[in-house]
């Protein structure tokens, strides 16, 4: 993973709208390998794209069969993809063959059960995680049938070599309590064998309904299977899959859990189509334990919507005095203890939303997360730690505490040089989340579910957002559309435009914060000037840039714990602060600090790069300009003001004068951002740019 691998989500203030689902991974990779043994072609419409379907999807040809995309699929282009199978009636063409399965368990478990039975001669391998993770439980129970199978690596793990042998056996016994995958791989392969056969659960059998989707899907393929309990399972001979002619694929419940999570966190309400009461995904249940912490779930047959129960939710923000958030806060959850066996993959974005829950949070019973694809209690305690929480993490549990349980209170930003600015009206910029880069591990879940940290005040920063490919390839463009950000107002302009005035003035009117990022760059200089740093050492400066311990408050700004005075304005400062300005690595260096600036309820941000770098997604981008002449005007009337003494004709010769040199810098120079609305103030008074800002505002809101 390169440094720049990541994705910022911004500081995330509500959620609402409707996502339609992505296909289930579980029933994609059943439905193709049933739909592969079937007599008769199968369509296969709404099939999950991504990396795990396509790792099944390559193997199956490899195999042998005929599969086919089907060409109106840009008819739908929301809802997957549609293939037609053209099943090989039990017995695979290909004889001998070597197969890469990546690290899709749903295919690397099944394809091991039915190619075990194929009599043929093949290779099973995967990427080096696939190694780690076991599967010498279905080896055993295979053997038990006669299968020949070799490890050709360690003992009990992936890759497999398969070996044609004479198949006897009407009794098998698995292991249940390591993965539910063992067992579904059995029962799907077992007709192929012709006769009955007997599978017995040895130990708690974990991920019950992953089983219920697997017997749901082969009896769309036309096998029964008789169940006693969830301990013994009998698959009567003479059985044969048969195509059910077209299979809809459902939506995937697993990644439905973020945005109905989304919709309890940020308010909601969020809507996920695809999945609802008729599913036979075990995982719609976790819409209960969302229930449990204080949501309100409503479902239709295909459909279920979330959204805070309002009432007893306490705001974890400060609120707003000027009442300038138009979109609810974020609320606090309460907080579970709860037996996640039934839901093991939902659960992990239990675990994310117990940070915005009123208490302590466990999550029990969850043993099998360690051996999915990463250890995903441990990585879960060590990502949720860097965001401030207290996690306790036992072999099967998990115990998360949010941050401000932990100290009673909220949580300040982490270090004195976190650029903080405090609006009078604002409160003091409490965040209830630090600020973190989150690792995910190549493990898809832990890059989706951290998305919703993004709430907690700070926003985040998700590495490796790619992994999320392996069920979900789209996954962070759908939640940016259901999500909302800590609006930002981005004001540029030449100077004496106003724009400082303006931008404190909107700011003020709306209840947001304030960042008056030219200060950064005048303080950084004067920092530079106090500790002999050349203007022209770039690195240095950067390096100074980074370590800024600058801050500002109602009385002014601060330098090193030291207010500064009017030195802060003088022209000697700006004079160097456009010379530090105009280095690269130094604008680089302050790119977060000025993005920290960004909370709720929002930000006016005034300066050069504000709606063109710093903040490209500003809700708004304003470009106030005013003829050279009325600027020159304001500037001599200032200078009057405070008794100096001033010349209009060469104030205005250094208004033209500086409007070039700003004009023509190769850095960050001063031009129009795209998307930006020019705002001439020639003409109008302070107070009447004010009221235009604010009713543009009003517009994209
Ligand atoms: O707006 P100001 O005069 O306080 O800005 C001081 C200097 O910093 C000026 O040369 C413009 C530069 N600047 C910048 O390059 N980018 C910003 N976002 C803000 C200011």
């Amino acid at each position: 993973m390169t440094s720049e691998n990541f994705l910022d989500l911004p500081p995330l203030l509500s959620a609402q709208g409707t996502v339609r689902l992505p296909g289930s991974k579980s029933i994609s990779n059943r439905v193709l390998l049933l739909a592969a043994l079937s007599e008769g072609a199968t369509e296969v419409r709404d099939l999950l794209h991504s990396d795990d379907t396509a790792r099944m999807l390559d193997a199956l040809r490899t195999l042998g069969v005929a599969v086919e995309l089907l060409g109106d699929n840009a008819l739908r282009p929301d809802s997957g993809q549609a293939y037609r199978v053209t099943g090989c009636g039990g017995t695979f063409p290909v004889k001998e063959a070597k197969l890469f399965i990546g690290n899709a368990g749903t295919a690397f478990r099944p394809l091991t059960a039915a190619l075990a039975l194929a009599g043929g001669r093949y290779e099973l391998s995967g990427v080096p995680r696939m190694h780690e993770r076991p599967i010498g439980d279905l080896v055993d129970a295979l053997r038990q049938l006669g299968a020949g199978i070799r490890y050709l690596g360690n003992e009990g793990f992936p890759p497999l070599e398969i070996f044609p042998a004479k198949l006897s056996g009407a009794l098998v016994q698995v292991r249940g309590d390591v993965s539910s995958q063992f067992l579904t791989g059995l029962l799907m392969a077992l007709p192929l064998l012709d006769r009955t056969v007997r599978i017995e659960v040895v130990g708690e059998l974990i991920s019950k309904p992953y089983i219920g989707i697997t017997l749901a899907m082969m009896a769309r393929f036309g096998v029964a299977v008789e169940r006693q309990e969830w301990q013994s399972f009998v698959v009567s001979g003479g059985q044969r899959y048969r195509s059910p002619g077209t299979v809809y694929v459902e939506g995937d419940a697993s990644s439905a859990s973020y945005f109905l999570a989304a919709g309890a966190v940020g308010g909601g309400p969020v809507r996920v189509e695809g999945v609802g009461r008729d599913s036979v995904q075990g995982d719609v249940r976790f819409a209960e334990a969302l229930e449990k912490m204080g949501a309100r779930i409503t479902m239709g047959p295909n459909w279920m919507e979330c959204e805070r129960a309002m009432p007893e939710a306490s705001s974890i923000f400060q609120p707003s005095s000027c009442g300038g958030a138009s979109a609810p806060e974020p609320g606090r959850l309460k907080a579970i203890d709860l037996d996640c066996n039934h839901i093991p993959d939902a659960a992990m974005t239990l675990a994310v939303a117990a940070l915005f829950a009123d208490g302590t949070t466990t999550l029990r019973n969850i043993a099998s997360w360690r051996v999915k694809e990463t250890d995903r209690i441990a990585a879960m305690a060590t990502e949720l730690r860097k965001l401030g929480a207290a996690v306790e993490e036992g072999a099967d549990y998990l115990r998360i505490t949010p941050p401000y349980a932990v100290r009673g209170e909220l949580v300040e930003p982490p270090a004195i040089s976190y650029v903080e600015t405090v609006h009078p009206s604002t409160g003091s910029g409490r965040t209830v989340l630090l600020h973190a880069t989150i690792d995910t591990y190549d493990d898809h879940r832990m890059a989706m579910c951290f998305s919703l940290a993004a709430f907690g005040g700070a926003g985040v920063r998700i590495a490796d957002p790619g992994c999320v490919a392996k069920t979900f390839p789209d996954y962070f463009e759908r939640f940016a559309r259901v999500v909302r950000a800590v609006p930002v107002i981005a004001i540029d302009g030449p100077s004496a435009s106003g724009k400082g005035t303006v931008a404190q003035l909107v700011a003020k009117a709306l209840g947001f914060r304030f960042l008056d990022s030219g200060a950064l760059y005048r303080l950084l200089a004067l920092a530079a000037q106090q500790r002999g740093v050349p203007l022209e050492a770039e690195n240095r400066l950067a390096e100074l840039a980074a370590n800024l311990d600058a801050r500002f408050d109602e009385s002014g700004a601060w330098l090193d714990g030291a207010p500064v005075g009017d030195e802060l304005r003088s022209e000697q400062c700006a004079d160097m602060a456009s010379k530090v300005a105009a280095l690269p690595a130094v604008r680089a260096a302050l790119l977060d600090k000025q993005r920290a600036f960004r909370r709720a309820p929002g930000l006016v941000a005034d300066g050069r790069d504000m709606g063109s770098v710093v903040f490209r997604d500003a809700a708004l981008k304003v470009f106030l300009n005013a003829s050279a002449e009325a600027r020159a005007e304001r500037r001599y009337k200032q200078l009057i003001e405070k008794g100096m003494s001033a010349n209009i004709a060469s104030l205005l010769q250094e208004v033209r004068a500086r409007d070039e040199r700003d004009s023509r810098r190769s850095v960050a120079p001063l031009q129009l951002a795209p998307g930006a609305g020019l705002l001439d103030t020639t003409d109008l008074t302070i107070e009447q740019a004010v009221q235009e800002v604010l009713a543009r505002y009003r517009t994209v809101r």
